[in-house]
């Protein structure tokens, strides 16, 4: 059973597991939730920065139909591979392997630039939204989302790791949660160029599937998979008692229940 092994016979392969798991738990939500706010129109030209396996992507290009077009962009090779083999047939999607702060395509390219769960990632956020801001033609829109601030379900997990793994460990999960103050959003984007900037947020719930199976599921989806690669069974047991014994308060007639806010933020160029 895969419960008793520590999700170790899924493991191994992050963004394979990050479509399978994560996309459906909790990226394909969030995603419709961002492509609702985007109000993409039919023929429009759509860049999904920091696409991942381009779950935004994929959406979009439902909006957009064939008089448009859709590209994703991402660093990681890994995503871009799960995001090219998870296009539908008949749509036709350009995937780039770049960095979101050198973006190589020529300014005023596109309608939309969309960005999911990306931004709290980049190292320099500033140049990746001039950059954004670069490729759109002049009245284009940036939409994007953030979590944060961490989930009390969130804030076990980073504890266990803490407690059981590692300091940096740790960091990973407070990273995804980190950028969600509302004003330093507007900010930096305004910052970037962008006019007539709008930022809300919502509280989404999400069920997620029992315990033990969220946690490996969630950790073998991300960087994470890699710190338990290194971890003996012990520590991984451990582990999995305190983050299963923590999350009992999240359950609701045996789901787990993630309660978690979600900034959205639109400007234009
Ligand atoms: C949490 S995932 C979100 C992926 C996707 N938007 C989604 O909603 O499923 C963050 C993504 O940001 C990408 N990323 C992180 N830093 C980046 C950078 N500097 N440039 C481009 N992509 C980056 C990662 O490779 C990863 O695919």
């Amino acid at each position: 059973m895969v419960e008793q092994h520590f999700g170790k016979d899924y493991a191994g392969i992050p963004p394979e597991n990050y479509e399978r798991f994560f996309v459906p738990e909790i990226g394909a939500p969030l995603a419709s939730d961002l492509i609702q706010f985007a109000a993409l129109s039919p023929g429009e030209q759509v860049l999904d920065v920091a696409c991942g396996t381009g779950v935004v992507a994929r959406l979009a290009a439902e909006q957009v139909g064939p008089t448009g077009s859709v590209a994703g962009l991402d660093s990681n090779p890994g995503m871009l591979a799960v995001a090219n083999s998870a296009v539908p047939a008949g749509v036709d999607i350009q995937w780039y392997e770049a960095s979101a702060e050198a973006v190589p395509l020529p300014d005023s390219t596109f309608d939309v630039v969309l960005c999911q769960m990306g931004l709290q990632f980049f190292a320099d956020k500033h140049a990746a939204l001039k950059e954004m801001y670069r490729v759109l033609v002049p009245g284009g829109r940036l939409v994007l989302n953030l979590p944060g601030p961490t989930p009390p379900l969130f804030t076990s997990l980073s504890e266990a790791f803490r407690n059981q793994i590692n300091a940096e460990s740790a960091e990973f999960v407070n990273q995804v949660f980190s950028l969600y103050d509302t004003e330093a959003i507007r900010d930096l984007i305004s910052g970037a160029g962008f006019q007539n900037v709008a930022v809300q947020f919502s509280t989404r719930m999400l069920s997620l599937p029992s315990p033990r199976e969220f946690l490996w599921h969630y950790v073998h989806s991300t960087p994470l998979a890699g710190v338990v690669r290194r971890a003996n069974d012990e520590q991984l047991s451990s582990l999995e008692r305190e983050v299963v014994t923590e999350w009992q308060k999240f359950v609701i007639d045996r789901d787990l229940m993630l309660q978690v806010r979600v900034v959205e933020a639109a400007g234009w160029a």
